[in-house]
């Protein structure tokens, strides 16, 4: 497809934190773009001039151990107010069940959710080359949004584009990290054992990683990994509270926390000798 033949939209981002400013960069290549935040960026009144917004706020662990949205509903509050007729598309992870809460609480405003999956240290390359795109929300409003993103050659070829509930979305979107924290705890709980027996980790890890079954050594190289960042730990809680019943992910929990102190201890200590009889088993 070439994309100078599409019709370019003119594209607002809200939020231009680690998510906000990658997108921004992105799309800035493709459409005209304009940007706003809170801390002193940018002008709401540049916002309202654009046909579809992107909303990119934070949404960090609340006092309710729930993913606190207030940033969302500030944004849409204010569009709403603003009488902003365009789309707004919600970047940010949304706790279960939000989206449908705020089509109710904003019925005026044009509800798309498309959460983000990348990752914060090469969040441009992720945010240019996406591995899939999750979008949800009113079908027309969804191929409006769908066509800002024709950049990419043949794109529902490529890049896989799943369209679903807003629920499905939510839940599809924490537990993609969840999935992830699940990963990193049984890597976790094998750096342990390992230890606790003088065995060198990666070494136990390499047997793993080359397996032809085991697709990315992603998460499975000892340490914290991904667990060592914002988003990992916050949306598996999220999760975890979302429902009565989550034995499985309240062990990854206790197994990731627990290894933040292990990994003081092991990190302050020397490393533990290795014996040949002990490599032989
Ligand atoms: N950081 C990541 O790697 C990553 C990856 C995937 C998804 N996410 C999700 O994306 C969302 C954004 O994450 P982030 O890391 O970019 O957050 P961030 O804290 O880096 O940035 C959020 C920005 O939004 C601004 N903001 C807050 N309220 C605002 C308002 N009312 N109007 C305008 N701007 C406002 C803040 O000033 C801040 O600059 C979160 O929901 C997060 O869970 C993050």
């Amino acid at each position: 497809m070439n994309y100078e033949s599409e019709v370019k939209a003119r594209v607002g981002i809200i939020g231009l934190g680690a998510v906000g400013s990658a997108f921004a960069h992105a799309m800035s290549f493709f459409h005209p773009c304009v940007g706003y935040d809170i801390k002193g960026k940018g002008s709401w009144n540049e916002i309202l001039k654009t046909q579809v917004v992107f909303i990119c706020v934070q949404t960090p662990g609340g006092f309710d151990d729930r993913l606190d949205c207030s940033a969302v509903d500030d944004v849409l509050s204010r569009l709403t107010e603003s009488r902003f007729q365009g789309i707004c598309v919600v970047k940010s992870t949304v706790r279960v069940g939000y989206m449908d809460s705020a089509k109710a609480r904003f019925p005026r405003l044009h509800l798309v959710y498309m959460p983000e999956f990348l990752r914060e240290k090469s969040n441009f390359q992720w945010s240019v080359n996406p591995d899939r795109i999750v979008i949800s929300g009113d079908e027309t409003a969804v191929d409006e949004v769908l066509k800002l993103f024709s950049w990419v050659d043949g794109l529902e070829e490529i890049v896989p584009v799943l369209r679903m509930p807003f629920r499905d979305a939510e839940i599809g979107k924490l537990a993609h990290n969840a999935y992830i924290a699940t990963k990193v705890s049984f890597t976790n709980e094998m750096e342990r054992i390992s230890r606790e027996h003088g065995a060198d980790p990666s070494s136990v890890m390499s047997v793993i990683h080359a397996d032809r079954r085991v697709k990315s050594r992603e998460h499975l190289r000892p340490g914290l990994g991904a667990y060592g960042g914002k988003c990992v730990p916050k949306d598996t809680r999220e999760l975890i509270n979302a429902s009565h019943n989550t034995p499985l992910l309240k062990a990854v929990e206790t197994v990731n926390e627990n290894h933040q102190n292990f990994r003081l201890v092991v990190n302050t200590k020397p490393p533990v000798p290795q014996s040949v009889e002990n490599r032989s088993h």
